[in-house]
């Protein structure tokens, strides 16, 4: 038999990224003797600190040469000293649409009740996954000041959507929803009592695509209603399909009934390409080089990543060491709040796989 091997590139990133992705590659180590697989790393240095001595985010050159990778392990970007949209623009919505990760796929999972803030939620309530469509919407960048810092001015920010933007996006959540084999149900998230350009043309889309697919229930939630749900009955959802503005909103507090940021993981995917995974927290600067960020969310999305290269086994290994050690080592998941520093945690999880 041919041995596995992967082109894994990491991106640690800025504030506390370095450190949860160093538990991530812990991990990766273990789980690579355990399951005999190959892998080759490299590091790459984008992030805020790289910024403020050269003033380079990510070149077109470096995006380019990402492409020879299997996939990308990223900690987080985000720089205090750097003005607000620099990075977030110039590294990680660059890689994101630059390497055409048209989905962004965010498992909401509770893995113990003793880390709901929701009362009498337990884990066989809130399992669902979130698709993202990851490439267009708000997160565009198309608009324009008309007199710019005039009192009649004007700031006009557009929701760019194209019909093979959002049917390659619904095409996957369908896919997505069959494969997982769960409850068999389609949540499209949106706003079709106001957006009414944008979310005419979602539902359009899904409304002839569920023909394809009989053996999926499909349903429609506003946004504001989702969030409601979110709270109230998170055991309706199964997969929710929406747009990147909704998908960033929703999940921060899909985050939250699943544990919080510190358990929360993602992945940007392009199922032709070189997906990114990453914890999706952000770079919590105020706890860096403390020893208090819990590293769980960035395993988990090193987990995903290795579910999307092939290594399923070694993934659901990960995982249900994950499940291990948050329920019967963990005080809480929290940063500064676990009971064990971050390199601990990494640990555990590394020796219980
Ligand atoms: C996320 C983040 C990013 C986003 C920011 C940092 C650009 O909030 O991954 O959810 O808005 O997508
Ligand atoms: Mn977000």
């Amino acid at each position: 038999m041919k041995t596995r091997s992967y082109k894994i590139a990491v991106m640690p990133g800025d504030g506390t990224g370095p450190e949860v992705v160093n538990e991530g590659l812990k991990v990766l180590k273990a789980a690579s003797k355990k399951f005999d697989f190959k892998y080759i790393e490299e590091t790459f240095d984008y992030g805020g600190d790289r910024y403020l001595k050269t003033g380079k985010t990510i070149t077109d050159q470096e995006l380019a040469n990402l492409k020879k990778f299997d996939a990308i392990f990223l900690g987080a970007i985000g720089h205090p000293d750097v003005k607000p949209g620099i990075l977030e623009q110039g590294i990680l919505l660059k890689t994101r649409f630059g390497l055409d990760q048209y989905i962004n796929l965010r498992p909401v999972k509770l893995y113990s009740s003793d880390f709901c803030p929701l009362k009498g939620k337990n884990p066989e309530d809130i399992d669902f996954v979130v698709v993202r469509e990851n490439s267009e919407g708000l997160y565009k960048g198309m608009g324009e000041f008309r007199d710019k810092g005039k009192s009649n001015e004007v700031a006009i920010q557009i929701s760019y959507n194209t019909r093979k933007g959002v049917e390659r996006c619904l095409r996957y959540a369908f896919e997505y929803t069959r494969k997982r084999n769960r409850r068999k149900k389609l949540t499209l998230c949106g706003k079709t009592n106001v957006l009414t350009y944008a979310w005419d043309l979602w539902q359009r889309a899904f409304d002839e695509l569920k023909k394809e697919y009989p053996d999926v229930i499909t349903d429609y939630a506003h946004v504001d209603a989702t969030t409601m749900w979110f709270v109230k009955n998170p055991e309706w959802f199964d997969v929710i399909v929406t747009d990147n503005m909704f998908g960033d909103i929703i999940t921060d507090l899909g985050a939250m009934i699943q544990g919080g940021m510190g358990i929360a993981a993602g992945g940007n995917i392009n199922p032709q390409g070189v997906s990114m995974f990453e914890p999706i927290g952000g770079s919590a600067p105020k706890y860096t080089g403390k020893h208090v960020i819990n590293p769980l969310a960035a395993i988990c999305a090193l987990g995903m990543l290795l579910d999307t290269v092939g290594e399923t086994k070694a993934a659901s290994a990960i995982e249900n060491s994950v499940i291990k050690v948050a329920t019967t080592k963990m005080k809480a998941l929290a940063a500064g709040k676990m009971g064990y520093p971050t390199e601990k945690i990494g640990d555990l999880v590394a020796e219980n796989l």
